[in-house]
């Protein structure tokens, strides 16, 4: 099967040196769009958005050549600078990578193919909910998506210095860090009013982590609160919507037991904001105090007398 052949062709590599060239490869609706959001904006050059530069149209086919003519010039700058930059287009044909590995290596910058290898179903879903000027018909997401399945193994010869499998890729880390960054700068945001959960999830955490939030279904807890999933390529964090905080609503983290390293019980701690889920995954939330664990409390060595305290009270109530 052809999938087969994606997952055992190469081994696992999943360098991207910087500066670099970041080719993306893969069809309409397989996240490109969304991989590239784990760079500064500065960094992407999305072919959508030079077709929306040139005739305020992104899905205007017919801008496509004044809009590959700009982004080639901008692409030409950047690499000059040796800035790492993101190719976010289709690149399914041969002739397109062969141009901008050209373009790269005339500058002495390191090429990655960034492939993104969602099966072809789930792109052309992801068509229907589009606006319809960005619909991709599904005969052409087709056809692109086995051009990019037809390309891989060939990719390295092709002049790419390395072949990256975006499922490999663990970069929620650098998505979090930039987002977060950018919502303490801009000190107004406040996000608006909060109108169902994913309202307070954009409100928490920004818009950027909307395409990789997923509610787990008929997840709710014991009190009713439901469980999500953030998850990108071989990241995840999971979460819990706690609805009955003194009356308020927020967020709450999976994480390990901080009493025993060899608990398997679910422990929680708030996560207010987009540093928060930076922190957790990258271990800083670990030592939170306000982490406790279902089974075992919060790990409290200095006050063991609260936690049998805390446990008698619940036992008396
Ligand atoms: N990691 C992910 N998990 C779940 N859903 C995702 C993920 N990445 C993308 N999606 C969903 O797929 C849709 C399409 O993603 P995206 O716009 O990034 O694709 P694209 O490859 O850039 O498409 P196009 O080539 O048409 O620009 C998004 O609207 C998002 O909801
Ligand atoms: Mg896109
Ligand atoms: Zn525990």
């Amino acid at each position: 099967m052809k999938q087969c052949r994606m997952d055992n062709a190469l081994p696992v590599d999943t360098t991207i040196p910087d500066p670099s060239l970041v080719v993306l490869i893969g069809a309409a609706g397989s996240g490109k769009s969304t991989w590239a959001s784990t760079w500064p904006t500065t960094q992407v050059l999305e072919l959508d958005r030079f077709r929306a530069l040139v005739s305020d149209d992104a899905g205007c086919q017919e801008a496509t050549g004044d809009a590959v003519f700009a982004l080639q010039a901008v692409l030409e700058a950047r690499l000059a600078r040796r800035k790492t930059t993101v190719v976010d287009a289709t690149n399914c044909e041969r002739s397109v990578r062969a141009d901008l590995i050209a373009t790269a290596r005339r500058h002495g910058v390191p090429t990655v193919a960034l492939v993104v290898s969602t099966p072809v179903a789930v792109c052309a879903d992801r068509q229907e909910g589009r606006p319809v000027n960005r619909r991709v018909p599904e005969p052409v997401v087709r056809a692109q998506h086995a051009a990019m399945v037809d390309a891989f193994p060939a990719l390295p010869a092709e002049g790419f210095d390395h072949v990256v499998v975006a499922e490999n890729l663990y970069r929620l880390e650098a998505l979090l860090q930039r987002v977060s960054d950018a919502l303490r700068r801009d000190r107004g945001w406040d996000g608006g009013e909060g109108l169902g959960d994913l309202l307070l999830v954009r409100r928490c955490f920004g818009p950027e982590i909307l395409p990789m939030w997923r509610w787990r279904d008929g997840s709710q807890l014991a009190g009713g609160d439901r469980v999500a999933e953030l998850r990108l390529g071989a990241d995840r964090l999971v979460l819990a919507l706690r609805t009955d905080i003194d009356g308020d609503v927020g967020f709450e983290v999976l994480m390990a037991c901080p009493v025993f390293a060899d608990c398997k019980s679910a422990a929680w701690t708030p996560a207010y904001n987009t540093t928060d889920l930076l922190r957790a995954l990258t271990g800083d939330l670990a030592t939170d105090p306000d982490t406790y664990c279902t089974d075992h409390g919060p790990d409290d060595p200095e006050g063991r007398a609260d936690l049998e305290q805390q446990y008698a009270d619940a036992v008396r109530a």
